[in-house]
């Protein structure tokens, strides 16, 4: 042992940072939702131009952190009202995503596969505006093991049902793995009818973890009458400790 310190290795991070940022020159910010907000690096830093962010985090200790964080960084004027939840995001969606109006930015940054929790998502929710989309993908690290993988998380018809036991399947390529995903977002927006705009993504070194984004938005064919109504504008509220908080209010 020399006792020398390794390097931090941001790589992954800076991949993070580089496709948020390109997904947000494709938008107009508005209204931002963050599923997996850990300790808020990502929010604090890139989503100061929203109107609104909505942070997800269930862990206690992170969910801490993510609120010290907003506190130091997202104070005063022409910063975003920020509403945390410390809860599963599985409850955020079911009870609280599709009373939020001006959602334009989805993020997941997942640390396994987070294509169940999309596809929940779009239970609820459709696109009203053009929305971008940040995913942290893990999902082919349990096909590069040959272990057993649940293809249904990739039908996102099937994904919240499947109880069967999950198929063994060969290690997917990086090319085949991406395939599915984009098939799965191909299936996702024929059944919410919301039209794909682009696919775009990078691997983290080694190829195991998949970052991508998505610009999609409501599709111009479909006329008024099928859409579901727009929600109206909520305004996060004050809430105690334990429960859905959020960050002073804008000067
Ligand atoms: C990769 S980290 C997110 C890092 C964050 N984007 C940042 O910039 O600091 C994933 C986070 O998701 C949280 N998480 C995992 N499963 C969750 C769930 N079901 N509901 C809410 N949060 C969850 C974890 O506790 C973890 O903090």
């Amino acid at each position: 042992m020399t006792g020398a310190k390794k390097p931090i290795d941001h790589g992954f991070r800076e991949l993070k940072w580089l496709l948020r940022q390109r997904l947000l020159a494709g938008i107009t910010p508005a209204v931002a939702v963050d599923l997996y907000a850990g300790e808020g690096r990502i929010l604090t830093e890139l989503y100061r131009g929203f109107r609104q962010v909505h942070a997800v985090e269930k862990d206690p200790d992170k969910y801490d952190r993510l609120q010290r964080r907003i506190a130091l960084r997202l104070q005063g004027p022409g910063r975003p009202l920020v509403a945390t939840y410390r809860q599963d995001n599985r409850v955020f969606i079911r009870e609280r995503l599709a009373k939020i109006a001006d959602v334009n930015l989805l993020d997941f940054d997942a640390y396994g596969n987070p294509h169940p929790l999309i596809a929940a998502v779009f239970q609820v929710w459709t696109p009203h505006t053009r929305t971008a989309i940040a995913v942290t993908d893990a999902g082919r690290i349990p096909l590069l093991r040959a272990g057993r993988v649940n293809l249904a998380h990739y039908r996102p018809g099937t994904a919240a049902e499947a109880k069967g036991r999950p198929a063994r399947v060969r290690p997917l390529s990086a090319e085949e793995y991406e395939l599915l995903v984009q098939g799965f977002w191909r299936e996702l927006a024929e059944r919410h009818r919301f039209a794909l705009l682009d696919f775009f993504g990078a691997w983290a070194p080694g190829r195991r973890v998949l970052y991508y984004g998505v610009w999609i938005e409501p599709d111009r064919n479909l006329v008024d009458r099928d859409r579901p109504p727009c929600p109206q504008p909520l305004e996060p509220q004050p809430h105690g400790p334990g429960e859905p908080g959020q960050a002073p209010p804008r000067d």
